[in-house]
């Protein structure tokens, strides 16, 4: 069984490195990529506080179609360059968005949702997924969110 001890109110700096120590050891030894997916998606939202959405969208034949997450039903499909997901899948960019309702867009799925933040999976080179959270509180996601989560990306893609 894998058990965590995160403190989840620690300094985001320290809470993001042991986020990516025990995403390693979730993963180790395990290629199969949806299973994967998933236990990144609980661990996220078991983690980081002021959640209500964490998970994946996976690139299949052009567009975005809802992956494993933690939270409420999702909207199943996002076109590449549509919303926060498909725009950052586009730019190839991490998108912060301090507050969704300025965004213009912007997908609501859930709409406890105010601020958002998705990281582009990139994999030799192609976009395979994005990597998505959502927060009831406004700016919930700042530059140390941002490091952290894509190294977290970076660990998941091995
Ligand atoms: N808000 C996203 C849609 C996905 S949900 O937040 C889970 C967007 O604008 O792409």
């Amino acid at each position: 069984m894998f058990t965590t001890t995160l403190d989840r109110h620690q300094p985001k700096a320290a809470l993001y490195a042991e986020l990516a120590r025990s995403l390693q050891a979730l993963i180790a030894g395990e290629r199969d990529w949806i299973a994967n997916l998933a236990n990144a998606s609980a661990l996220l939202f078991d983690a980081l506080p002021d959640l209500n959405w964490a998970g994946f969208y996976l690139l299949k034949e052009g567009e975005l179609v809802v992956g494993p997450f933690q939270g409420k039903p999702a909207c199943v499909r996002i076109a590449l360059g549509k919303g926060v997901c498909g725009t950052a899948a586009m730019r190839r960019e991490t998108i912060v968005v301090p507050d969704v309702n300025a965004f213009p867009g912007h997908i609501a799925c859930d709409a406890a949702s105010n601020s958002e933040i998705v990281v582009p999976m990139i994999r030799d080179g192609e976009v395979i997924g994005v990597m998505d959270l959502d927060s009831p509180k406004l700016g919930r996601f700042d530059a140390e969110d941002r490091e952290g989560l894509e190294r977290f990306v970076e660990v998941l893609l091995g």
